[in-house]
């Protein structure tokens, strides 16, 4: 066994159960060796509440160590080995600007009720909860959005314009029914011109890794390997989801690559998302099917956590010396309350 596996093999044997390792499917397999808990961004959040270890080590970007800080326990601590593996998408919301269009959007008479997607810092969310929104995944996207259609006139869904469209289009929600605010340093761009009456206003951020995917890929993916299917995440662009057979979260791609697997072998399967996890599902299917990436796609913020800044975390807390992740306190009661909102309406 490599040195530095045997190591976190030897310190994970010491902490015993006081230690859990949590880390997202994004993560690369030598990271993901070491996870007691791995997951999709609902999946993790709502494993937090079931986690007794004292400490949390959570191999993800820095929102989602954020979210196991706002649910962990008390005597509970989060920790990363990266802090600065951070989701750009998550910086496309600064929570001042966002607090100042959410009053922009009453004072113009149009009040919307906020959906913030969970990649986004722990500032946002508590503005979001503030004004009576919640959280979302990409895996219950859909029922957030009718959750929050159903309490108020309209959504404003934030930071991925993409998820929102995809999600919008699923719900039945029109073209005409949204629009994409444009937005400058000091809030809304000319509210007086914007149709901000419409029941679904976007923030207009996106994940640059999933909206490299083009159309272009989609055909070229359907020359390639004629008969295959094709299924992507939906931080795509809506026009590559609109040429996919079919689109769904994290969770969603892995049940569907088992289902292909299982009752379709020797089908391909292509895969449009982050290519550690795509390379992990084509391993684990390889006697069954073919598992292929519709693109070039690595968060280069997720392997910003590697097998060593683990190590070097593990060797920190059992020094002592190790820096558990601080919320601003004043932030997190409206924070949580977002997260809450999430986890009571689509079960814990
Ligand atoms: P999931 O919500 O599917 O875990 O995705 C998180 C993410 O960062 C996708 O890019
Ligand atoms: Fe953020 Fe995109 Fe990376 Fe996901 S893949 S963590 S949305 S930058």
């Amino acid at each position: 066994m490599h040195n530095i596996t045997a190591e976190i093999a030897t310190l994970k044997q010491q902490f015993g159960t006081r230690l859990c390792i949590m880390g997202h499917h994004y993560q690369n397999n030598a990271v993901v060796q070491h996870c007691d808990i791995t997951g999709d961004s609902l999946e993790l959040a709502r494993r937090v509440a079931e986690v007794v270890a004292e400490y949390i080590v959570f191999c993800g970007v820095s929102f989602m160590g954020e979210s196991a800080a706002l649910l962990a326990g008390p005597g509970q601590s989060v920790y990363v080995p990266n802090p600065s593996a951070d989701c750009l998408m998550a910086r496309m919301t600064p929570a001042t600007l966002v607090r100042c269009v959410l009053e922009q959007l009453a004072q113009a008479g149009f009040p919307a009720v906020p959906i913030a997607y969970v990649n986004t810092d722990v500032a946002l969310k508590s503005v979001v909860g503030e004004f009576g929104g919640a959280v979302c995944t990409s895996a219950n996207a859909k029922t957030m959005l009718q959750w929050a259609l159903d309490r108020g006139e309209r959504v404003f869904f934030l930071p991925d314009r993409h998820l929102g469209n995809n999600t919008a289009t699923q719900l039945g929600v029109g073209q005409s029914e949204r629009h994409v605010l444009r937005v400058g340093a000091r809030g809304l761009v000319d509210p007086a011109t914007q149709p901000l009456d419409r029941r679904l206003l976007l923030w207009p951020g996106c994940c640059a890794i999933h909206a490299r995917f083009a159309p272009e890929d989609v055909e070229a993916a359907r020359d390639t390997y004629p008969g295959c299917r094709i299924i992507a995440h939906p931080e795509c662009r809506e026009e590559v989801i609109a040429m996919c057979d079919a689109a769904g979260s994290t969770a969603y791609l892995i049940r569907e690559a088992m289902r292909v697997a299982t009752t379709a072998p020797g089908t391909t399967l292509v895969i449009g998302t982050e290519n550690n996890l795509v390379s992990r599902l084509a391993s684990r299917h390889a006697k069954q099917c073919r598992i292929v990436a519709l693109g070039h796609a690595i968060c280069g913020n997720m392997a910003k956590v590697t097998e060593k800044k683990l190590l070097q975390t593990l060797i920190a807390l059992a020094d002592g010396n190790a820096t558990p992740m601080m919320l601003d306190e004043t932030l997190v009661p409206y924070a949580r309350l977002a997260l809450t909102r999430m986890l009571d309406a689509c079960g814990h």
